[in-house]
This record gives C-alpha cells, structure tokens and sequence, in this order.
C-alpha cells in the first residue's frame, strides 16, 4: 500500500472531550465507574427499559450541547488548511465538527441524531432535543438514540479501516484502546507511518507509537504547530 505523507487520520476518544467537560467513561469519575452499560448503553437494556436509556442519553445530549471544543479540537481543525486530514471518533459529541473538522467517522453514533427502530434505520437530525417514548419515526417506530450499542455491528469500521492503511501520520488521542472493534485500528496504520499515542495513562502503548503522556490540550496544539511548520 502507498503512503500518502499529506494524509493525516486521527482516532479520537471521550479524553479528547474530558477538557470540554465531558465525563470518559473508566477513568476514575468516568462514566461506567458509576452507572451500568449493560442497563443503559445496550440493547437488553434498551429492551428491559427503554424510558431509563432515553433519559442517560438525554442528559448527555443535553450535557454535549452545552459543551465547548477544547483548543485540541480546534488545533485538528487546524490541520486541514494543509493537510487532508480524516477523523475517526468513538465519541457521540459533535465538538470535532464545532471545531470546523469537516471529515468525521463516528463509529459509535451520534448523540444529535435519532433514529427508528425498524431495519430501514431512519435517521433524524434532533440537536439537543430529547427523545421521549412515543416520539416516532416517520415508518411508525418508536425512536432511539442514534448510537452503536455494546453488542451491535459498527457499521463505519470498513470505512475507518481503509482511511487508516494509507496515512501518513496516525494521531490517536484520549482513548484508553481497550474497546473492539475500535481499538483494533491502531494495527491498520502504515509500518512507515508516523504514529503516536496521547493520553493521561495506558494499560499499554500500541506498538510503534509514540506516546504522549498528558492531557490533549497540553499535547495536540503543539503537535499540530510542529505539523503546519513543516508544511511551507
Ligand atoms: N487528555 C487526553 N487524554 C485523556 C484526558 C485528557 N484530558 N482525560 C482522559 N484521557 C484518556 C485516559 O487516559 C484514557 O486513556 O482518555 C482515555 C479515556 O478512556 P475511556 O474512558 O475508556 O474512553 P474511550 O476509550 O473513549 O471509550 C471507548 O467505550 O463505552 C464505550 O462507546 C464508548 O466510545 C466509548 C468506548
């Protein structure tokens, strides 16, 4: 596979929103430290309950909506004036496209979006707005929150996959790696690529990465000035 050296692919996760005051999900106050995936972000639970599910997203939707993009997310933003630059997120907030990225994969879903409960899966753009049962879908279904559940198909990974074998930087940052089939993109990346890693902590660096160990604001600006220098 050809390397393209002006193509950069970022894979971000719920640390890269951590400074725009959004929770992660297994850091110390994250969210599955205090409230369980297998009753709100699954579709067991989404069956058991659904009126508990609609309510955790929509006070996360609500939380996101007030949130602000973070100098990390502006800096990738950045990068696009000389770079092509393609971001894959796990995150369902919307900041990296406030921030003005305009190539966005989000392989878990959308909180802004709603979508029906019937195979068609249409969607709807909702914004802040909550999801209450009753609110249907234009085929007749009950709506949901348009988010990839533990357990359901990640239907963008083919996509996320052949965005990463050609970059020529690959930027991961404020994901702890240890969720599948997302995590699995470290290995995609090409062997002559540049590759780095930023977070607070891993259990384990991906190997030929280089980490960054601290915060996306401290790390990602500067990274990104070194990137656009280099570019005359
Ligand atoms: N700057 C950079 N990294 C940070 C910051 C920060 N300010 N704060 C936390 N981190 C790092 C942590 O060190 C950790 O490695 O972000 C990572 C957060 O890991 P998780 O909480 O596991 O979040 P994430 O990797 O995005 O979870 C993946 O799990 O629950 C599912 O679908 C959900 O998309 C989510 C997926």
């Amino acid at each position: 596979m050809k390397i393209n050296s002006n193509k950069i692919v970022i894979l971000s996760g719920s640390g890269i929103s951590a400074e725009s005051g959004l929770p992660t999900f297994r850091d110390a106050n994250g969210l599955w430290r205090n409230l369980d995936w297998r009753q709100l972000a699954s579709p067991e639970g989404w069956r058991a309950h659904p009126e508990l599910v609609l309510e955790f997203y929509n006070e996360r939707r609500a939380l996101a909506a007030q949130a602000l993009p973070n100098a990390a997310h502006r800096a990738l933003a950045e990068l696009q004036s000389k770079y092509e630059v393609v971001i894959i997120t796990q995150n369902v907030d919307d900041l990296h496209e406030r921030a003005g990225s305009t190539n966005v994969i989000h392989l878990h879903g959308e909180l802004m979006w709603a979508r029906g409960t019937s195979p068609r899966r249409l969607r709807r753009h909702i914004g802040a707005a909550p999801i209450r049962m009753g609110d249907l879908c234009e085929d007749g279904t009950q709506l949901r929150p348009d988010i990839v559940w533990f357990g359901e198909a990640v239907e963008a990974m083919g996509l996320a996959e052949g965005e990463m074998v050609d970059a020529g930087k690959v930027l991961v940052v404020g994901t702890s790696l240890t969720v599948y089939p997302a995590a699995s993109l470290t290995l995609y990346a090409h062997a002559d690529a540049e590759k780095a890693v930023c977070a607070l902590e891993l259990d384990e660096v991906p190997s030929g990465y280089t980490m960054l160990q601290g915060t996306a604001t401290a790390h990602v600006p500067a990274l990104v000035k070194r990137l656009l220098d280099e570019v005359a």
